[in-house]
């Protein structure tokens, strides 16, 4: 029986691709550092039976056009907001994604972009390189206490759960919003459901981890910082687009929080003249939340475990629709 033709729209290391050699007939996009270009994506996709995707890939409609065999997406991150997953279940293609492969890693990147975020340690950093550092001084980069803060993470998934977990190692105080109240959480980790307007209020360090929809597409906009303490620290690692960038730098700038810490922007990669990346007071990281070797290898294979199981007829793995 022929193997199903599969085509990866970043190069993977052979280590991992080789063992699905047997199960699938898999191309790859072959420049390594690039993403595909949309041609030769929608190209591939004529003859293809399942893609693996990242999140920079659009994965719609004009692509689903194109592609009369797809039958299977695997794309290769927990959000999915760059697949149009109602035109994905229209055109009868199966759409998988990588849960809690990540969970802690990313927990661990958002904790370490809060600590890094409060200390200042980008600044502290580039201070000594920069050949800066020429005393000692009692308030030199004196940054925000983390210990006995309060936390409020916004989107009480998986990763919030871990996040939040991390924070009681500090003893922290967790309050959370959610679209609905999260028991689990409130049982494992002690959080306190609150309403939107009163995390804002009363959070120390503001997290967002949820995922972007039309719901939640600019819902931190100027108003939200407003409501924020002066002092707060607001920290993104779900979606760029889930913050009206415009408003938080005019936050910023005008006091109305005291930083921020960003591993994802609404356009990636920001170009590194964007005017919120010249404020000293944001921390920036190139969307890396799952980005240890470990955990990205864990998702490659997800991806690939999706397809194989798909193609035997079984039910996938980590299904989306
Ligand atoms: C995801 O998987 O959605 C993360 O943003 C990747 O870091």
């Amino acid at each position: 029986m022929e193997k199903p033709k599969i085509y990866i729209t970043r190069t993977l290391p052979d280590e991992v691709i080789e063992p699905y050699r047997n199960h699938l007939d898999i191309e790859m996009w072959a420049k390594e550092e690039e993403p595909v270009d949309r041609q030769v994506l929608l190209e591939k996709a004529e003859n293809a039976d399942g893609l693996v995707t990242m999140l920079s890939d659009d994965v719609n409609q004009t692509l689903f056009e194109h592609a009369e065999n797809l039958k299977i997406v695997a794309n290769m991150a927990v959000g999915y907001d760059n697949v149009e997953v109602d035109a994905a279940s229209d055109n009868q293609v199966k759409i998988t994604n990588t849960p809690d492969v990540l969970t802690d890693t990313t927990a661990d990147l958002t904790f370490s972009l809060l600590m890094a975020t409060a200390r200042r340690l980008l600044e502290a950093n580039d201070y000594i390189k920069t050949g800066a550092w020429e005393h000692w001084s009692p308030l030199l980069l004196a940054g925000s206490d983390i210990h006995h803060k309060t936390i409020g993470i916004v989107g009480m998934g998986r990763i919030g759960e871990a996040v939040a977990k991390r924070a009681l190692g500090f003893d922290m105080n967790v309050i959370y919003h959610n679209r609905s109240r999260k028991p689990e959480a409130e049982e494992k980790v002690g959080a306190v459901f609150v309403e939107f307007e009163d995390l804002l209020e009363k959070a120390d360090y503001v997290v967002c981890l949820t995922p972007l929809t039309e719901e939640t597409r600019h819902m931190f906009n100027y108003e939200a910082f407003r409501k924020m303490k002066s002092t707060a620290i607001f920290i993104n690692s779900s979606r760029g687009a889930t913050v009206d960038e415009t408003a938080l730098k005019k936050a910023l700038e005008n006091n109305e929080i005291t930083a921020a810490g960003l591993d994802v922007f609404e356009e990636e990669p920001i170009s590194s003249n964007h005017p919120l990346l010249q404020l000293p007071q944001v921390t920036c990281l190139p969307h890396i939340g799952s980005a240890s070797v470990e955990t990205r290898y864990k998702m490659m294979r997800l991806c690939l475990d999706n397809l194989v199981e798909f193609f035997k007829d079984k039910p996938v793995i980590t299904p989306v629709n």
